[in-house]
């Protein structure tokens, strides 16, 4: 049975006032016992979040890292041992605003997900295709494309030490959710992919939904037998609605 996960990935959002402000809405949530919870705040706020955080069960992640795990000369990067020692137990790899936005190529997604694990983050790998790679029948394609490079170098075992987060890029920010049961394919046909090498391995991984997640349609996506919980970009910036997701896959 895996355990659902949510995240909330703040992207660029918030000044410490209003992180302060989020932090006391997350304090006074009802966490389910039986559904885990991991915020990703911009770097600077890491702290900030690790400080309040103290009494929650609510675990921190970060929203990128550098592509490896010894200090050196990367001016602007963060590295995963830092964010470690800062008390981050995640980190997303691969997000498609990274892969489109920074040009993140598949290989410097696979050399983010090894520094991580080599730190002891779990990384949130995030796939998905675009509007005209779905209309083009690419996504199993796409997807697979994604997920391969990552299989290729840590197989299926590897790849369950960190988390799956399927996002489609047309979903993303857009209010056009995907349908439950067109992410449950997505989902399913990941699985299967990944089954086909290592079934017991792939019944174990956490494989997450992400894009335009809301409190109200949260509980029908979360029902899916192939999702095991959501990434939330702008509706994790609302504490009561976050908490409302969270529960709902309490519920699922
Ligand atoms: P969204 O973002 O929930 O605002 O669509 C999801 C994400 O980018 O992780």
């Amino acid at each position: 049975m895996r355990r659902p996960l949510v995240a909330g990935n703040w992207k660029m959002h918030g000044t410490r006032q209003s992180v302060e402000s989020l932090l006391q809405g997350l304090s006074q949530q009802d966490w389910p016992s039986d559904v885990d919870v991991m915020i990703a705040p911009p770097a600077l706020f890491i702290q900030q979040c690790r400080d309040a955080l103290t009494d929650l069960p609510v675990r921190l992640g970060a929203q990128s890292c550098a592509y490896q795990a010894e200090p050196g000369a990367l001016t602007g990067e963060i590295s995963p041992a830092q964010l470690r020692d800062a008390g981050c137990e995640f980190v997303l790899v691969g997000h498609s605003e990274r892969r489109s936005l920074f040009a993140e190529t598949d290989e410097i997604v696979c050399r983010k997900f090894a520094a991580a694990l080599a730190c002891g983050l779990r990384p949130v790998l995030c796939v998905g295709e675009t509007r005209e790679q779905r209309d083009a029948q690419l996504t199993a394609e796409v997807v697979g494309g994604q997920l391969q490079v990552i299989l290729d170098t840590f197989g299926v075992g590897g790849l369950a030490q960190g988390v799956v987060a399927y996002e489609p890029v047309w979903a993303i920010g857009t209010g056009l959710t995907a349908e439950p049961e067109q992410a449950q394919d997505v989902h399913a046909m990941i699985r299967a992919r990944l089954a086909m090498l290592d079934d017991e391995q792939a019944q174990r991984v956490q494989i997450l939904y992400g894009g335009s997640v809301k409190a109200d349609n949260a509980e029908a996506l979360f029902s899916m037998p192939d999702i095991d919980g959501g990434l939330v970009g702008g509706a994790s910036l609302n504490a009561d609605e976050f908490g409302a997701i969270v529960r709902a896959a309490g519920r699922a």
